[in-house]
């Protein structure tokens, strides 16, 4: 178990490198399979589900290194089929490999991802997009045996919900297809432009992605290519909502601002000063903040799901009241326990969260719920009096790169602790 303990209330001010992000590192590895050649993928942030990301390829037979954040990844003898219990449920989003593996050797045999702290974590329209692609599912008690004898082949397919993982398998499944797929209702997260850039550069024909019709032609083969991730977006509003929180001053550098449109201008709505350079982001919070005012999460260019638990944090503190709508997962607020343990004021009613700013929060002891929880938790501790800790199942680690370290180059008081 991991515990971070914050004396908070220090007012951060400094500049900071953005790591890679972790929702495109995820599914380029497992797109690596399909190349049966060697890739090299720069900008891979060192975190717990990269590096199950690579036990997975090692797996399956690829030779994988990691060196200061680059992974080799070489699928030329990567003829596993199958991902056990035990790899599945240590990343939840393994099911990305589901396609990859399918369309790189005929057949794969997967464990359903079970749900997690966000509530249940359907796969239905992972599987019925490659059912209509002509793979046979069976479905033995979480168990599922996938075959495709006679390869996997192009169609047309309408997502009910734009979902990213279901979009992203899709176009794993479809890249060495027999003729065209077209995915309708696509997501059209930032993450799933650099899944099909890398697939482009290793041969494939991707067009449309960002939009919400994908065109996919089958290629006969792929080759390797050398890569590098794009910076990870939530990470960056992390550092941001952190910094705000306690009045202070950040330059984000290696940042991609166009990925943070659907987030920035609640920045300055909240009275920050925000300075928009090429990659590069600068953030002067006053005092104390202003309240968001509502905020609905969507599917992108919506606001960000993964951002909804870190500016409920931020404003947990702020003049006057805030209100958040969650519409993607159906229990992202189980963190919100722990801000009203630190002494926030908010309430819950449904997909609703009411925060009602409070001048200050006070040192407790808080679990991490989730990965995005565990971030609201920090962020709640840096703006409260005295010490809190934190105890972490390992949530945080999933998703932040030196993420104590980052901060205390900053003037945060934090350190972790494995118990
Ligand atoms: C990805 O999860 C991200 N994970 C999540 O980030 C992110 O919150 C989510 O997209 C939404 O942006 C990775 O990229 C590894 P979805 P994913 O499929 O693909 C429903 C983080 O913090 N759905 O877009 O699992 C689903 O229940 C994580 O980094 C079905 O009903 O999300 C949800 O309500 C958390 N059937 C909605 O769609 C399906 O077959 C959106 O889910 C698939 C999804």
């Amino acid at each position: 178990m991991t515990e971070y303990i914050i004396n908070g209330k220090n007012r951060l001010s400094g500049k900071l490198k953005l790591q890679g992000s972790k929702n495109a590192s995820l599914p380029v590895l497992a797109a690596t399979l399909l190349t049966r050649s060697k890739c090299v993928i720069h900008n891979c942030p060192d975190l717990s589900d990269v590096r199950q990301s690579l036990n997975i390829l090692t797996a399956l037979g690829c030779d994988c290194t990691y060196e200061d954040n680059t992974a080799v990844i070489d699928s030329t003898n990567a003829f596993g089929t199958e991902i056990n219990e035990q790899l599945m449920c240590a990343m939840r989003s393994s099911i990305i490999f589901l396609g990859a593996i399918l369309s790189a050797n005929g057949k794969a045999t997967v464990s359903r991802p079970g749900g997690c702290e966000l509530g249940p974590r359907p796969i239905d329209l992972h599987l019925s997009s490659l059912r209509k692609m002509g793979a046979e599912i069976f479905d033995f008690y979480g168990k599922l045996e996938c075959s495709a004898k006679n390869g996997l082949i192009g169609c047309e397919i309408v997502l009910p919900i734009a979902s990213v993982g279901a979009t992203e398998n899709i176009i794993l499944a479809s890249v060495l297809a027999k003729g065209k797929t077209v995915i309708r209702n696509a997501a059209k997260e930032p993450e799933i432009s650099d899944l099909a850039d890398f697939l482009n550069s290793c041969g494939a024909n991707i067009k449309g992605v960002g939009g919400v019709t994908i065109t996919i032609h089958g290629v006969e083969r792929l080759h390797g290519a050398e890569f590098s991730v794009q910076p990870d977006r939530i990470v960056a509003s992390t550092y941001l909502c952190a910094t705000a929180v306690t009045g202070g001053e950040l330059t984000l550098c290696e940042v991609k601002p166009s990925h943070l449109m659907p987030v920035l201008p609640y920045y300055t709505a909240v009275g920050c000063k925000m300075k928009i350079g090429e990659s590069e982001i600068k953030l002067t919070a006053p005092n104390r903040l202003n309240s968001t005012g509502t905020i609905v999460t969507g599917e992108y260019p919506g606001f960000p799901t993964d951002a909804q638990p870190l500016f409920v944090a931020m404003s947990s503190v702020s003049k006057g009241a805030s209100v958040f709508e969650e519409k993607i997962f159906n229990s992202r607020y189980r963190y919100i326990d722990g801000l009203n343990k630190l002494g926030a004021d908010i309430s819950v009613h449904d997909s609703v969260a009411v925060v009602k700013g409070v001048p200050t929060l006070y040192g407790a002891n808080v679990e991490a719920t989730d990965l995005r929880g565990g971030a609201a938790m920090i962020i709640g501790g840096l703006c409260a009096k005295d010490r809190t800790k934190i105890i972490d199942m390992g949530h945080i680690a999933r998703g932040y790169e030196n993420i104590t370290e980052n901060l205390v180059s900053i003037g945060a008081e934090i350190k972790v602790q494995e118990t």
